[in-house]
């Protein structure tokens, strides 16, 4: 039986099976991964089909990222993501998730006044979303946050390097952590988030050979997105890695399917069989 599917849901949960059993992926689950010298596979989803079908292929960690603002919304930026709105996914993801760990992101807005800001926002992602951790974006200027929340319970990835919330602070989409002083900053913010008690540091667009430094240095899992390959786990955004993405991809994103022509084709198809009568024929009619 796994922890999903526990028989009284008001009686004593029943004792936790591991993922290989078809349990659910804990953040200990990730941290034997980088203490065993195992990767981990994470990858975005904002919808329950999605969810499900990347978490039967395998994929431990699923993010509810506010990058549903441009891959779901077509906003150009994820600054625009309300709580409101990453709820709505996050509900359907978890709905759709019975093995994998589900993590929302923050957005823009709905973490930075305060400690107890992010605590009231966060909470709402595990109590109505379903979530069992979230991801903030920040530096080391986030570690007051981070240990709030995970002293209060609440499970946080911490999102180092290019932070695309801070996109027009940054100076738009650039490589973070080239320069040896940016490198430093960036491991002694990796430093300050594990201690405020992060359990993982995910690093976006950061040299490989700064990343590998930063994994080096912390006992918790990192994860990388356009960081290198010395990360415990790596994280993409699906439609990118999917081939559902239309135009230019960043270079860190390799697509492992072409969906998009997958798709354009079956509705051509589709199209051509009604604007010709071939469908529906007697098979789909009652
Ligand atoms: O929102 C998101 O999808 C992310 C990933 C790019 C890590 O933050």
């Amino acid at each position: 039986m796994t922890e999903q599917s526990a028989p009284y849901p008001s009686a004593s949960p029943a004792p936790s099976t591991s993922p290989s059993q078809g349990g659910r992926v804990r953040t200990r689950h990730l941290q034997a991964c980088k203490d065993e010298g195992r990767r981990f596979a994470m990858l975005t989803a904002y919808d329950h089909l999605t969810a499900s079908l990347f978490e039967q292929s395998g994929v431990d960690v699923l993010l509810v990222g506010d990058s549903a603002a441009n891959t779901v919304l077509g906003e150009s930026t994820t600054l625009p993501m309300t709580v409101e709105d990453l709820l709505v996914f996050t509900r359907a993801v978890s709905r759709g998730a019975r093995r994998a760990l589900v993590v929302a992101d923050l957005p823009f807005g709905s973490f930075e006044n305060s400690p107890e800001q992010a605590f009231t926002t966060a909470a709402r992602f595990l109590k109505e979303g379903g979530a069992h951790a979230v991801k903030i974006e920040g530096a080391a200027q986030t570690a007051p946050t981070v240990r709030h929340l995970s002293s209060h319970g609440i499970p946080v990835i911490a999102h180092i390097g290019f932070t695309p919330q801070s996109e027009h602070a940054l100076g738009g989409y650039r490589v973070q952590g080239r320069a040896d002083d940016e490198a430093a900053r960036l491991l002694d913010a990796a430093r300050a988030l594990e201690d405020a008690g992060a359990f993982a540091v995910l690093m976006e667009m950061v040299p490989a050979a700064v990343a590998a430094r930063v994994d080096e240095a912390l006992r918790v899992p990192t994860i990388g997105i356009g960081a290198g390959a010395a990360t415990t786990g790596q994280v993409l955004v699906w439609q990118d890695a999917l081939g559902l993405t239309q135009g230019r991809t960043p270079r860190f994103v390799k697509q492992y399917a072409r969906l998009a022509d997958e798709l354009r084709a079956g509705v051509e198809a589709y199209v051509d069989e009604v604007l010709t009568g071939a469908f529906p024929t007697e098979q789909h009619s009652f």
